[in-house]
């Protein structure tokens, strides 16, 4: 328990740190025991005790020369320093003009820590300091105000546009700090009057979901804020990432199809021969490519394509023939050819009749009549008769 006595020392608090002699501890071990203190309502380990502790040698009190471990503010004073003058004692003349005098003496909502900081010379980051006001927060130690920040990065502190508050209100009755100049003093009462508010959880423009520390700090809520616009660009986006990415993932399978062509079948029905009268009958022609045509002593299908360069004729039924539309192809009623570019006739198809009586074509065999040759329309299987 934190409250061993066999760990108290006589002028300090030893806490859960090793006792002497010991090897220089890190940052971490430090910071764990910062944070037990805190938890425990313990004294905190002061500058000069951690800078003790990180170079492995024994705190001020353990050596004995200097004032016990102050205690958070409840059980030690904490030693006056020169930039800070006892409670008792009676401000002292300036020895030089107040001009002068101004710059030594500590600024208005400076802490010491900070002075030091700054007399380090160390250059402070707008995320460098998010960081710190993090690690501040984990270990309940009091965050920079606006005025230390502005003073670790250098900037000039503004002077507040208000009126200076009148001197009476700003010193307590009996205190004796040097008379600060008004405008400092203002500048104090407003720092102390914005600490821990929302003015100075903003630290310049944090590293917003790179740091851990900045988060915890709060000022991942200071980040670019999350409208509906955005929300709207970012479906669009990923809409747009997804289409993407799926054509390709179709085209990816569609690589492993066969590629093959769907061709109708080349044997097909087309009734019975009763269902045809003399002359030609064009109403396969859409979905077969054929006309059937009867006269007097046989029944035969032409196969609708013209024979010069292939085109699908015309059936003129007021002039008795077909029209080719492509270069003026003509050819009769039984599909010779009599005018324009064609070559021959137009061809047949075979035909037979079905056990069921229908009339069964198969426009994969042709019976043609190619020019100065002798026909072939007159074959068994590109006409019918007697039906
Ligand atoms: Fe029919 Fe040329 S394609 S006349």
């Amino acid at each position: 328990m934190a409250d061993d006595p066999s760990k108290t020392a006589a002028k300090g608090f030893l806490g859960r740190l090793p006792p002497l002699p010991r090897n220089a501890l890190n940052n971490s071990v430090i910071g764990m025991e910062q944070a037990y203190r805190q938890r425990k309502g313990l004294p905190l380990l002061t500058d000069a005790d951690i800078a003790a502790l990180k170079a492995g040698e024994p705190m001020p009190w353990e050596r004995g020369d200097g004032a016990p471990s102050p205690s958070n503010g409840d059980t030690a004073t904490p030693a006056p320093t020169a930039a800070t003058p006892q409670a008792t004692a009676p401000t002292p003349p300036p020895a030089a003009p107040a001009a002068v005098a101004v710059p030594s003496a500590p600024k208005a909502g400076i802490s010491p820590e900070v002075e030091k900081m700054l007399a380090a010379g160390k250059k402070w980051s707008k995320s460098a300091i998010a960081a710190e006001q993090a690690r501040r927060q984990r270990k309940g130690l009091t965050p920079f105000n606006d005025a230390e920040v502005t003073a670790l990065l250098g900037e000039e502190a503004s002077a507040p546009a208000a009126a200076p508050p009148p001197a009476a209100s700003t010193p307590a009755a009996g205190t004796t700090r040097p008379a600060a100049p008004a405008v400092a003093t203002a500048a104090a009462a407003t720092m102390t009057a914005g600490r821990g508010t929302e003015a100075n959880k903003y630290v310049g423009t944090p590293a917003v979901g790179t740091s851990k520390a900045a988060a915890a700090a709060g000022v991942a809520s200071i980040g670019p804020r999350d409208t509906a616009t955005d929300q709207q660009r970012r479906r669009l986006v990923w809409s747009a990432v997804a289409a993407f990415l799926g054509a390709w993932f179709i085209a990816f399978f569609r690589f492993f199809l066969p590629r093959t062509l769907f061709e109708p079948n080349t044997v097909f029905k087309i009734g019975y021969p009763s269902e045809y009268g003399l002359g030609v009958d064009t109403k396969w022609q859409q979905k077969y490519r054929i006309w059937v045509d009867r006269t007097p002593d046989r029944l035969f299908v032409i196969y609708a394509r013209c024979t010069h360069l292939g085109c699908t004729p015309d059936w003129k039924a007021s002039e008795n023939k077909f029209k080719c539309p492509c270069h003026g192809s003509g050819y009769d009623s039984e599909g010779v050819n009599f005018e324009g570019p064609a070559p021959r006739p137009m061809d047949r198809a075979h035909i037979e009749q079905g056990p069921d009586g229908q009339i069964i074509v198969d426009v994969s065999r042709l019976y043609q009549w190619p020019k100065g040759q002798p026909s072939h329309f007159n074959d068994p299987g590109s006409f019918l008769t007697g039906v």
